[in-house]
């Protein structure tokens, strides 16, 4: 299948092929799953035991470099693993500057975890340009990023951030989670690594857990390759095998995704009274023009604040009859969630509320159903609760 022309194909095309290598023992057109703990020593595929490599992972490998463009990917059990696998290459004493507003079990890794080991971190608003400045001066080993953020949705330059890193002597991670392989690709932005929680757009539907680190040199893969191992992160090969087949269709479902988030948002932004809509493709979205460079497409997550309180907010996401209020986000299916209470609720409520994670903010995963129906949903939620 494989015949040297994979750089010249179009994402669709990569999607579907790529990490086939399995098809020349058997002639399969899907790949089996690999349920074996061990394997005969000696084998040609050079596996041991699946702690430290299977099939599945090597498929989803080498599917995910692709499509990321990455030198080496390594797969995790989540995206909590592979944010695990790259912190813990850092030593006591080492400083991370992260953007403010990331993800609440990131925070928390950092804050709980880490910061117990001696690793120093620092927020800053990395959307303010004098503060990406600041970085070389502050000589961090990492610098950690989302764009767009969970769940701001804010859109960090993710070049100027990895030259003010490198000028800085170090590495820039970005968490490529929200964005997805198919509509931004931070390593040919300069990014050292990029992260995923493939639990989320790449699975596409709600049915496993994954993470992996994308990375642009042999070192950092050596370094993930030994984290899977020596800490036991390792996904289940079942895992990888759904996540293959979701990247199949994370083309399509993307472009389905972007068109009815950005209908959605539009509403919400024009007819729904919100005090605030964020989408990154909408004109009024601070940092759009940048949007619009650095993603091909919005992605499929809107956040909007209706300026409600706390339990009417609630009570609107309860009446969503097509909205599961649920946590994560990224499948076919629409979900509705509450930052406050949910996501980010490890995140103390003063941090919460100095990055604008308010009791009255919400955030939709948009699912890929008919939009005319989401829109109705959310009308006819937002007539009820303010009747
Ligand atoms: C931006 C981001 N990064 C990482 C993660 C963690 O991924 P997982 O739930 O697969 O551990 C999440 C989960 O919501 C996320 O939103």
């Amino acid at each position: 299948m494989m015949n040297g022309n994979e750089e010249h194909w179009g994402i669709e095309t990569r999607s579907v092929h790529l990490g086939g290598g399995y098809r020349e023992e058997t002639g399969a057109v899907v790949p089996p799953a690999y349920l074996t703990s061990t394997f005969e020593s000696g084998n040609p595929g050079g596996f041991d035991y699946t702690r430290s490599g299977n099939p599945n992972f090597r498929n989803l490998e080498e599917t995910l470099a692709g499509l990321e463009g990455a030198l080496r990917t390594t797969v995790f059990a989540s995206g909590v693993s592979a944010i695990t696998a790259v912190v813990s290459t850092l030593s006591s004493g080492d400083r991370v500057v992260a953007e403010e507003n990331i993800y609440g079990c990131t925070f928390r890794l950092f804050d709980q975890v880490f910061g117990k080991f001696g690793i120093e971190i620092e927020y800053l608003d990395l959307s303010v340009a004098e503060n990406i400045e600041s970085i070389g001066r502050r000589s961090p080993k990492l610098v950690w990023i989302e764009s767009p953020t969970n769940p701001l949705l804010k859109v960090i330059d993710i070049s100027a951030v990895a030259d003010a890193t490198h000028a800085g002597g170090g590495e820039l991670v970005v968490d490529n989670t929200f964005a997805s392989s198919c509509l931004q690709r931070p390593l040919a932005l300069g990014a050292d690594i990029s992260l995923l929680s493939t639990t989320k757009y790449s699975n596409g539907h709600s049915d496993a857990l994954g993470g992996a680190v994308c990375c642009a040199s042999d070192e950092w893969g050596d370094k993930m390759v030994f984290a899977q191992k020596a800490l036991g992160l390792q996904p289940s090969p079942f895992d990888c095998w759904l996540i293959q087949r979701g990247l199949k269709t994370q083309p399509l479902r993307m472009q389905r995704h972007c068109d009815n988030a950005l209908a959605l948002a539009t509403f919400l932004e024009t007819e729904s009274g919100a005090l605030a809509v964020r989408y990154p493709f909408l004109p009024s979205h601070p940092q759009h023009d940048l949007a619009r460079r650095q993603m091909s497409g919005g992605s499929g997550i809107v956040t909007a604040d209706f300026g409600m309180s706390l339990e009417q907010t609630v009570a609107f996401l309860d009446s969503l009859q097509l909205f599961t209020r649920a946590e994560s986000l990224g499948g076919v299916e629409s979900l509705s969630c509450h930052p406050a209470s949910m996501t980010h609720a490890s995140v103390p409520k003063p941090v919460r509320e100095k990055v604008g994670i308010t009791d009255s903010l919400v955030r939709f995963s948009v699912g890929v159903e008919t939009v005319s129906d989401l829109i109705a949903d959310l009308r006819q939620g937002l007539d009820k609760v303010r009747q």
